[in-house]
């Protein structure tokens, strides 16, 4: 066969598969059929050789030629193929704006959240500001300076967390009052939300809680500021008819130190399963801070008193959503957690 043919037969060929090529893959074959090392048109180059060498230029140039052309139908064919495959990217991606959509189950707040946030709604309504103090503490602010010193008796209290020496994980927000004190010169009302960590475990305990704390310093502040706040915050967060009672207690920071009951939101004071049949129950401590803490903090305790008081948000949480099990909280079972929606 002369070499015309076969140029014809190879360019016919390559038409042929141009126009059946169907996606860029195919193309990267057709390019190596034909214009590869080993292809078509480079094995008719090398069948130079057998030609006599004053019709090789003239060869050459067609040949040459024939390669353009085949590259021009390949570039061609390529960029065809490209838009086609972008279009049918494109509409692939289509998104419909009709279709319906997928629900994603709503979350819920924690009862913890809900009622700190109820806390720290109520309080900042009575001009609180928040404070937030560090969990890791050292033990002076965690119990020296709250009265508490090395060898008092009240440590026992609590089962401390000690991560050195000196170095405590805190075992209640009181230490955020002195850092308070220390900072700021009264008149002072802050409220201290955050988590507190005590060695202890079982139905009513966890390692890790949460408390709120309050502190008021200013002229002239008594204990009956104390007990007419607590009666407000007590009718805003468990009821309107629900009224407190203070009982004497101790803690090392406060002198007098009390213990605030409500009266039994459930039953209305009767007696029933949630207060024990007494009609009230516990909700937090309190008191009117110890002259040595302000001392502590170069606050003149002639010029100026204070209340503090502390809670314990899963306690409100479990009194307020009747949860008998404080380990509820802490386990993030969403089937428990999903009933708090509002
Ligand atoms: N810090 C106490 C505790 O964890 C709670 C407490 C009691 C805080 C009396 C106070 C207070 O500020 O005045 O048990």
């Amino acid at each position: 066969m002369d070499v015309n043919e076969k140029i014809k037969i190879i360019e016919e060929q390559a038409e042929k598969a141009v126009n059946e090529a169907e996606s860029s893959k195919s193309l990267l074959e057709l390019k190596t059929r034909f214009l590869g090392k080993a292809g078509e048109i480079s094995s008719l180059m090398k069948n130079m050789r057998d030609v006599p060498p004053e019709e090789r230029p003239s060869l050459g140039k067609i040949l040459n030629a024939l390669r353009q052309r085949v590259e021009e139908r390949f570039d061609m064919l390529e960029s065809k193929l490209k838009e086609l495959e972008l279009k049918k990217k494109y509409s692939e991606e289509k998104i419909d704006v009709t279709a319906p959509g997928l629900a994603k189950p709503d979350g819920a707040y924690h009862p913890n959240t809900l009622i700190r946030n109820e806390l720290i709604s109520i309080f900042s309504g009575m001009g609180f500001e928040i404070f937030e103090g560090p969990e890791i503490e050292n033990d002076y602010y965690n119990f020296t300076a709250l009265n508490t010193p090395k060898d008092h008796p009240a440590r026992d209290m609590q089962d401390t967390f000690y991560l050195a020496e000196d170095l405590l994980l805190r075992t209640q927000t009181s230490a955020g009052q002195i850092r308070v004190m220390e900072n700021k010169k009264p008149p002072i009302k802050i409220l201290s939300p955050g988590k507190v960590y005590r060695s202890d475990d079982d139905a009513t305990h966890s390692p890790m809680f949460s408390q709120m704390e309050g502190l008021v310093v200013d002229k002239g502040i008594t204990l009956c500021d104390l007990k007419g706040m607590l009666d407000e915050f007590a009718k805003k967060i468990f009821g309107e008819n629900v009224k407190t009672r203070l009982r004497p207690s101790y803690f090392p920071f406060t002198e007098p130190s009390v213990e605030v009951d409500v009266s039994c939101f459930e039953c209305g004071g009767k007696g029933c399963r949630l207060c024990k049949g007494t009609g009230w129950i516990e909700v937090l401590g309190a008191g009117m801070v110890n002259r040595r803490v302000l001392e502590g903090c170069n606050i003149d305790p002639d010029e100026y008193t204070g209340f503090a008081f502390g809670m314990g948000i899963e306690r409100i949480a479990m009194l307020k959503y009747g949860i008998n099990n404080m380990k509820l909280l802490f386990e993030g079972d969403t089937r428990f957690l999903k009933q708090f929606k509002d």
